[in-house]
């Protein structure tokens, strides 16, 4: 497997897909975390930063257990580390060095560069720039701006680039990753879903040996994917755990637990309708909502994990992204924009060992997984929905009339998006209902009745996101027969706002 350094670029994830697309595991750890066993790792990659190597307080780990003894790769900051602390020289550098450039010389014979010639397209992003190669640099490739845009340290299987080979604009950057890990570093190219199905299946044995384990399942591609896998590995000790918190889609639930149950899981499903509506009565504001509907799940959940004796373990559908945004190098906590109760976890006192199967494991990865486990499309291709469900989707205070009309809006918009083919170009839809009447006309009557929002976006991890272009003919036809089938609605609009400055969810 691969070490990732982080020292707090916004492309690290990048590098982390990349390495992976070549079929290699690795591991995104911060720059002053390296993990103790780093034996394991056959080779290290240094990400950017969006720091000055120059600064004092800045971030400068020690790299002398590592470098020299595994293959190294640094990229852009971790470039401009290596020579300032070897001998080199970084300064300001004079133009701005940001998009593309070309490569304008590229060192011939040389491993790193195989099958990328001169004129490859590369991305730039730095501010700084490195003037003086370390003690035994030799260089190896430049662009017209960037004279040291690659070099390798002699006698070491040591690289450095300016650039960054992790996005898509450097147009060899995948070449130059492969001819690194495999052909300088050796790294096998085995890393596949079904090898991942296999290995963790054989830890999760050793782990959990004869223990008990309970798992929520929300009905989402991760927690099924968890379930999946534990239950290869452990069979009818694990405890699935299905909740209706009543703000689910229409028939969601009794579909959900039907496929459920028809993949032999042992899951039980716990109809609290009540007990969430009655949590949510007259609360108004989005993080109470939140709140609420976390406390109602924890207490619920926890009964039913009290009634399995002996239970152990606490299963979780934590995936990858989840795990890092904790661990940014350089951030202290972001700013709360909104409060995902589903990563609170649960009361201390319920003592339950954490596993999470899939937390080495991107969205994607996740879906693969599934699949080469033979999991339905149609889990695997699930739209993201929101712990808190219709509830923050329902601006305002909550009743279960409005739950019904949501739910039928909604069912509406994703059947109609399913049989228009449309459903898996969308990342996420869903239907908002407005806190507001207007009025209309039905037949030769006044109406004075809800309006909703639709909303359809793209997106690869929900940070950004952009509306959908959705056809006109659809959004027309979808209109009229909200309007005509639901009853309380009387007016449709589409939602047209990207993320940022919006966010995908309404509340
Ligand atoms: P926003 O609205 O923040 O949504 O742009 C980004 C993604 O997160 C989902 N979301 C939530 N998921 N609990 C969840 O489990 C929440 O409280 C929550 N709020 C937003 C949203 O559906 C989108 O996929």
């Amino acid at each position: 497997k691969v070490l990732i350094l982080d020292f707090g670029s916004q492309y690290t994830q990048l590098i982390a897909r990349r390495v992976r697309e070549l079929n290699i595991y690795c591991e995104i750890h911060p720059f002053n975390k390296i993990p103790v066993d780093s034996e394991s790792f056959k080779a290290v990659i240094l990400s950017g930063s969006p720091n000055s190597v120059r600064g004092e307080d800045v971030l400068h780990p020690d790299l002398t257990q590592i470098r020299g003894k595994k293959p190294m790769l640094a990229v852009c900051y971790g470039a401009q580390y290596l020579a300032h602390f070897s001998g080199g020289k970084v300064a300001e550098s004079n133009t701005r060095e940001y998009g593309r450039a070309n490569l304008s010389f590229v060192k011939q014979d040389e491993d790193f560069f195989t099958g990328i010639s001169k004129g490859s397209q590369v991305w730039m992003s730095h501010s700084d720039t490195i003037k003086q190669l370390p003690t035994n640099g030799v260089l190896l490739a430049s662009t017209h701006d960037v004279e040291n845009a690659a070099f390798k340290i002699e006698g070491e299987k040591t690289y450095a680039i300016q650039f960054h080979p992790e996005v898509y604009h450097s147009t060899d950057g995948k070449q130059l990753l492969e001819n690194f890990l495999v052909h300088i570093a050796q790294l096998d190219q085995d890393w596949t879903p079904d090898s991942f199905v296999d290995e963790t299946v054989e830890a999760l044995k050793a782990q959990l040996g004869n223990d008990k384990v309970v798992l929520g399942l929300s009905g989402g591609v991760d927690s099924s994917v968890a379930a999946i896998l534990l239950h290869k590995a452990i069979g009818k000790n694990l405890y699935c755990i299905f909740v209706n918190n009543g703000l689910l889609r229409k028939n969601e639930y009794s579909s959900v637990l039907e496929q459920y149950e028809g993949m032999g899981l042992n899951v039980k499903g716990v109809d609290a309708s009540a007990r969430f509506l009655d949590a949510l009565k007259d609360v108004s504001d989005p993080e109470l909502k939140r709140k609420a509907i976390g406390n109602a799940f924890i207490e619920v959940f926890d009964d039913e994990a009290h009634l399995i004796e002996d239970v152990k373990w606490l299963a979780q559908g934590t995936i990858y992204p989840d795990v890092i945004e904790s661990v940014s190098a350089t951030g202290g906590p972001s700013a709360t924009i909104k409060s995902h109760h589903n990563v609170g976890g649960l009361p201390d006192y319920m003592k339950l060992k954490i596993v999470e199967p899939l937390r080495a494991l991107f969205k994607d990865e996740v879906r693969r997984v599934g699949a080469s486990m033979g999991m339905d499309k149609d889990i695997l291709g699930r739209h993201p929905f929101p712990g808190p469900g219709l509830a923050i989707r329902i601006l305002g205070d909550i009743t279960p009339e409005k739950v019904r009309i949501l739910q039928e809006v909604d069912a509406v918009f994703i059947d109609n998006l399913k049989s228009w083919n449309l459903y898996d170009k969308v990342w996420q839809a869903g239907a908002m209902l407005l806190p507001v009447n207007s009025v209309g006309v039905m037949g030769d009557e006044r109406t004075y009745e809800k309006c909703v929002a639709l909303r359809a976006v793209e997106s690869t991890d929900g940070m950004t996101a952009d509306w959908v272009n959705l056809p006109y003919e659809f959004l027309q036809k979808t209109s009229n027969e909200i309007i005509n089938k639901v009853k309380g609605v009387n007016r449709v609009v589409y939602d047209i706002s990207s993320k940022p400055p919006a966010t995908i969810e309404w509340e």
